[in-house]
C-alpha cells in the first residue's frame, strides 16, 4: 500500500488499531489554573503526558501519532507564555530525542518553521535526522502550523512545480505538496479539554477522520482515557460514502472512488 492514502481517492482498509492518531493537546492552562499555578506549568505537565503517550502508542501499534503543540494562532498569546512555549520546545527536544531515538521513533516538525529562531531551527533540523531512519512510529510535532497556511503552501508548490497544468490540477497533484505527504491521512482525532472545534489543526487531512471530544485536560490524559478513545473508534463505522449494507456485505470496496472532479481533466 502507498504510503500515502487519500480517503476521498482510496478506501483505506479497516483496521482495529488506529493506523495515525492526531491529537489537540488542550487544557494545560486550565489545568493549572485549577491549581493555582501558572499556566506554564500545565505546560510543563503536558510535556509528560506527550512522552506517556507515545509509549502508549509504541505499546498499542499506532504508526503516527501527531500532536498539536503550537497554532500559527498561539502568537497572540502573551509574549510571556509565547517565550516560554518555545523554550519548552527547546528544552523537550533536548531531552527526548536520544529515548525516541532508542525506541525506534522518527521525529517530524511541520509549520511554518521560518517564523522560529534559528537555533530552534537547527536543533528541529538535527532532531529529524538524528531519528530519520526509524519506521517504528512516526511523531509529528505540529508547531505554528496552521490548516490554512498548509494547503496554500501546498497550492503555491504545486503552481510553481507544474504551472503547465492550471486549471487542471487534481487532489493527487496536490497532496504530495502538503506537509504530511508522508503519512497516511489521520484515522483518529482527538481533542482534549472540552472545546469541540478544529482550531485550523489538519483541514485537507481530517476529511474522513472519527472525531473524538473528550473534557479531560490534556494533563489528565492518561491510558484510560486514550484506551477509552481508542475504544470509541472501534465502534465507528467509517463508511467513506458507501452504506452500511455494503459494509456488511464485505464485498463494497471498489478499488478506487475518485470523485468525477478529478477525472474531468485527467
Ligand atoms: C494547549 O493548552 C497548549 C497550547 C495551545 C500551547 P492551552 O494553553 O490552550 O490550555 P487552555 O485551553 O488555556 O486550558
Ligand atoms: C489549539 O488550542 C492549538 C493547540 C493545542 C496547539 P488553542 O487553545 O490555541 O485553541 P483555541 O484558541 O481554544 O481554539
Ligand atoms: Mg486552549
Amino acid at each position: 500500500m502507498a504510503i500515502f492514502t487519500s480517503s476521498t481517492q482510496d478506501i483505506p482498509p479497516a483496521a482495529p488499531v488506529p493506523r495515525h492518531v492526531a491529537i489537540i493537546m488542550d487544557g494545560n492552562g486550565r489545568w493549572a489554573r485549577k491549581r493555582f499555578m501558572p499556566r506554564v506549568a500545565g505546560h510543563h505537565r503536558g510535556v509528560e503526558t506527550v512522552r506517556e503517550t507515545v509509549r502508549r502508542c509504541l505499546e498499542r501499534g499506532v504508526e503516527y501519532l501527531t500532536l498539536f503543540a503550537f497554532s500559527s494562532e498561539n502568537w497572540r498569546r502573551p509574549e510571556e507564555e509565547v517565550s516560554l512555549l518555545m523554550q519548552l520546545f527547546v528544552r523537550a527536544l533536548q531531552q527526548e530525542v536520544e529515548r525516541l531515538d532508542r525506541n525506534g521513533v522518527r521525529l517530524k516538525v511541520v509549520g511554518d518553521l521560518s517564523r522560529f529562531d534559528p537555533q530552534l531551527q537547527s536543533l528541529i533540523q538535527a532532531s529529524e535526522a538524528a531519528t530519520a531512519g526509524n519506521t517504528r512510529l512516526t511523531l509529528t510535532i505540529a508547531a505554528n502550523y496552521g490548516g490554512r497556511w498548509d494547503i496554500l503552501q501546498a497550492v503555491n508548490r504545486m503552481a510553481r512545480s507544474m504551472p503547465e497544468r492550471l486549471g487542471q490540477w487534481t487532489e493527487a497533484d496536490l497532496a504530495p505538496c502538503l506537509s504530511m505527504s508522508y503519512a497516511p491521512e489521520p484515522d483518529l482525532f482527538i481533542r482534549t479539554g472540552g472545546e469541540e472545534r478544529i482550531s485550523n489543526f489538519l483541514l485537507w487531512q481530517l476529511a474522513y477522520t472519527e472525531f473524538y471530544f473528550t473534557e479531560t485536560l490534556w494533563p489528565e490524559f492518561d491510558a484510560a482515557a486514550f484506551d477509552a478513545a481508542i475504544a470509541s473508534y472501534q465502534r465507528r463505522e467509517r463508511r467513506f460514502g458507501r452504506t452500511s449494507e455494503q459494509l456488511l456485505a464485505g464485498d463494497a470496496t471498489p478499488p478506487s472512488a475518485t470523485s468525477a472532479g478529478d477525472t474531468a481533466n485527467a
